[in-house]
């Protein structure tokens, strides 16, 4: 899969953890900044990823801000994304099991690196069930 990977500065030292395992797991790693720690607007970085996500080629996307609100907000607004601000690995299996979650929103100064490593793993392994959690997600785009 191709992967969009966008942070702020207050998830930039995380990108490039999320982004070893992405590379770990056998996908390809699209990073779309931030590059620096110099403070950025999130809402910019979670429109860039969105774009790709909607038809742009990226099969799923990572966003990551401080608390990962601000991106999850942003991400959860645009039509066809499923984000999901994820504190653990049982959260994000939940994510995927049922709700499909195509968007993992993380928080930069909410997790630590092992944690995150753990996060990211399981999102990317771990199956949608279908079903009749495909019933409720095609709600979702009903609204
Ligand atoms: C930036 O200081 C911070 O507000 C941002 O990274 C994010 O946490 C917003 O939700």
């Amino acid at each position: 899969m191709k992967i969009g990977v966008a942070c702020d500065h207050g998830g930039y030292t995380l990108k490039d953890v999320v982004s070893e395992v992405i590379t770990k797991c056998g996908h390809e790693v699209v990073d779309l900044g931030t590059h620096t720690v110099d403070s950025v607007d999130y809402p910019d970085y979670a429109r860039k990823a969105t774009t790709l996500l909607n038809g742009g080629g990226c099969e799923r996307i990572v966003l990551i801000c401080g608390t990962g609100i601000g991106m999850s907000i942003c991400a959860n607004r645009v039509k066809g994304i499923r984000g999901a601000l994820c504190h653990d690995a049982y959260t994000a299996r939940m994510s995927r099991r049922h709700n499909d979650s195509n968007c993992l929103v993380l928080g930069g100064r909410v997790l630590g690196r092992d944690v995150a490593q753990d996060i990211v793993e399981v999102w990317l392994n771990t199956p949608f069930e279908g079903g009749r959690h495909q019933v409720r997600v095609n709600k979702i785009d009903e609204q």
